[in-house]
């Protein structure tokens, strides 16, 4: 079985993949890690995206895989962990900038769909519903407002110990959801098929009652 949670940046989705995939013993699938990843080895190599010769033969030297620990995903890069640098603010901004190019895309197309194939999965990202399981058996659109997602932003920062600006931290998301959505290749859409779910005013438990009111409906989840 596969559910898709697609939506912008830090509208909740790995929060609540990682819980449905958990109630349901799901594998949970955390997409944006591997573009996370790309953006990582490009950072560390000094490349230069407008370079796209450059850009395929560093990602043809570059290996992502995917384990999980404790329910948790974990991401190789070349056979070294590299989880918690994904999360970096540059890496953040660079992934955005990657993830537009043919080269990084088909790449990890063929990693998410063998992933998909192999277990029951909840996977989140971009362009899940849209383009990477066209047949998932539920299709999320999670999103909420970006003033609202700003502040979520902020608060996890600060539960990190980590101060920043509420207005530069609303500029980064706006760049990469006007940047995620605007791309030429498989961009942030809504599929057709998707339910809209607006998370600005449920609080995640809610959420995750909503998804599995979805399932029960479909047939998909247990009464
Ligand atoms: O979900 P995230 O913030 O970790 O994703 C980082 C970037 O990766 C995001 O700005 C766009 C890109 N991405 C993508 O293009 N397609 C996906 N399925 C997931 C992420």
């Amino acid at each position: 079985m596969q559910i898709a949670i697609d939506g912008p940046s830090g509208a909740g989705k790995s929060t609540v993949a990682r819980s449905l995939a958990q109630h349901l013993g799901f594998i949970y699938i955390d997409t944006g890690a591997m573009y996370r990843a790309c953006a990582l080895k490009a950072f560390r190599n000094h490349l230069n995206l407008m370079d796209p010769a450059a850009v395929q033969t560093l990602l043809d030297q570059t290996r992502i895989e995917i384990g999980h620990e404790q329910g948790e995903q974990v991401v190789y890069l070349d056979g070294v962990p590299v989880t918690a640098e994904l999360r970096l603010p540059e890496i953040s901004r660079l992934a955005s900038d990657i993830s537009k190019l043919p080269a990084c895309r088909s790449k990890l197309l063929g990693l998410q769909r063998e992933l998909a194939g192999r277990q029951n999965v909840v996977m989140d990202g971009r362009d899940i519903g849209s383009f990477v399981l066209p047949q998932a058996d539920l299709k999320i659109f999670l999103t909420a407002s970006a003033e609202e997602r700003a502040r979520r932003r902020q608060a996890q920062l600060q539960q990190q110990g980590i101060t920043e600006d509420y207005n530069q931290i609303l500029k980064e998301l706006l760049y990469r959801d006007r940047q995620d959505s605007e791309r030429a290749i498989a961009p942030l859409v809504q599929a057709a098929d998707a339910v809209l779910l607006d998370n600005s005013h449920l609080s995640q438990p809610e959420v995750i009652d909503c998804i599995m009111q979805l399932l029960r409906q479909r047939g998909l989840a247990d009464a």
